[in-house]
């Protein structure tokens, strides 16, 4: 696999588009520091220097590779328990250790001469202190992993996962990992918010939740676990 090792960076996804057109496939670029990390719904990832594992995979992701978020959410998951770290998933996309965020996930498809590429990008608080205000949730996995040794490890799962898993297998590991199951959820719908119990993961990935209405199901947005 191609590497390519980044001192500082705006952002690893914006990187490996901006050079997709010049880079071997599959290239894993990992920065020691991000100054606009992103993440989902224009959200930023804090990544400051040498505290984090910040990096993207990009790859050539044919029709049949799907689920690509799940499937990092799993390798990821996979890579923390080799290190005796016991993760969860909180769906859609976000790890979480001991009820904090560590890790957030951003996957990213786009067209590049003609070939249809993957950004999937990961980032991982290793031993980030001090997170700002507007991330109360927000902690770290406490070890000081090996970026590269890391990312390689998580690059090759996700690459590997389409031979490894049918979808009901990639389903049953990701399930196996969720936090949010059996818990009451605030969720977002067309602008209100409203409340359920997260009962279940379907086969499309999506979130089952039982409401006074019904079961509901939620292809994405955010959700949060009510804590009483
Ligand atoms: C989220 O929490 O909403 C997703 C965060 C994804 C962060 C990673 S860090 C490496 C890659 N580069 C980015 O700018 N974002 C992803």
């Amino acid at each position: 696999m191609n590497i390519i090792r980044l001192d500082t960076v705006d952002s690893t996804n914006t990187y490996a588009r901006a050079h997709a057109p010049s880079l071997p496939l599959p290239s894993l670029i990992i920065a020691r520091e991000q100054t606009a990390g992103r993440g989902r719904q224009g959200k930023i990832f804090y990544s400051p220097a040498g505290t984090g594992l910040y990096f993207t995979l990009l790859f050539e992701a044919d029709e049949n590779f799907d689920f690509v978020t799940p499937r990092a959410a799993v390798a990821v998951c996979k890579a923390l328990e080799s290190e005796e770290i016991s993760p969860q998933i909180k769906w859609v996309n976000d790890i979480y250790l001991g009820g904090r965020k560590v890790c957030g996930i951003l996957c990213e498809r786009f067209e590049s001469q003609g070939r249809m590429l993957t950004a999937a990008g990961i980032g991982i608080n290793l031993t980030t202190r001090d997170f700002p205000g507007e991330l109360p949730l927000a902690g770290s996995v406490g070890a000081a992993l090996d970026p590269v040794e890391t990312a390689e490890k998580i690059a090759l799962c996700l690459l590997n996962s389409p031979a490894d898993y049918s979808r009901d297998a990639l389903l049953a590991e990701y399930k196996k990992r969720s936090l949010i199951t059996g818990k009451e959820i605030e969720y977002t719908e067309n602008g209100r918010i409203l409340t359920g119990k997260a009962v279940d993961i379907n086969e499309n990935f999506n979130l089952e939740v039982e409401t006074p209405e019904g079961v509901k199901s939620l292809s994405s947005g955010e959700v949060s676990i009510i804590m009483r």
